[in-house]
């Protein structure tokens, strides 16, 4: 029981990092009370994410891949930070890369991702940001959606959380697409992270 700690890892423009915590900090958040966001990681230095961090005065910092020699030291790095911030949940929030094998296992079941589409649909390697929606409008596809799904070691292929549609007219350009799936991301999003929390308090019973 207790507020619960989040970290949240970014590359971009942290907008779901937003809505995550905007949902822990407005009056009527649906995190309010039940979560806290404690630790923002980004692997890109120049991530708008970071600025989002700062303003909300959260710790926040900067993991970079290209200072690392392999893929391990990275990884082992990410897991001590993550341990230090004694954080309860991990959120990716647009982080661009696969997480390590020694934080999927440190973590089971609390680590989630969202994906700009409805998973099993148009995920995996390769499939991201605007590659999703291309597929999406070349098919011409009259719905599309976001997912939150909990991370193992492969690409969206863990269990999902939650999903919402988005109804689409088959005409609307990636960019249109991609607009609309943001809007019900960042509904989903904080739901998601609510949804585990309510089951991690079930166990703690
Ligand atoms: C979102 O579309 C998310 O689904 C994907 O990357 C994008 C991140 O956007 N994984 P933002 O950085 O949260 O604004």
């Amino acid at each position: 029981m207790g507020i619960k700690k989040i970290a949240v890892l970014v590359s971009g423009s942290g907008s779901n990092l937003q809505a995550i915590i905007d949902a822990t900090t407005a009056k009527d958040g649906i995190l309010r009370k039940r979560a806290k966001v404690v630790l923002v990681i980004s692997n890109n230095p120049i991530a708008y994410a970071l600025e989002r961090a700062d303003k909300a005065k959260i710790e926040h910092v900067v993991i970079d891949r290209r200072y690392y020699s392999d893929d391990k030291s990275y990884d082992d790095d990410m897991l001590k930070k993550l341990q230090s911030s004694e954080a309860d949940i991990i959120c990716l929030a647009g982080y661009m890369r696969i997480v390590g094998k020694n934080i999927v296992e440190a973590y089971p079941e609390k680590i989630l991702n969202i994906h700009p589409a409805l998973l099993p649909k148009y995920g995996g390697q390769g499939m991201y940001g605007h590659f999703v929606h291309e597929a999406v409008c070349a098919a011409k596809d009259t719905k599309s959606g976001a997912t939150v799904h909990l991370v193992d070691e492969n690409y969206d292929t863990g269990k999902i959380v939650l999903q919402k549609e988005v109804e689409l007219s088959g005409t609307e350009t990636p960019q249109e697409i991609a607009k609309k799936v943001l809007v019900v991301e960042h509904q989903i999003y904080p739901q998601a992270i609510k949804k585990i929390i309510d089951e991690i308090e079930e166990v703690e019973k």
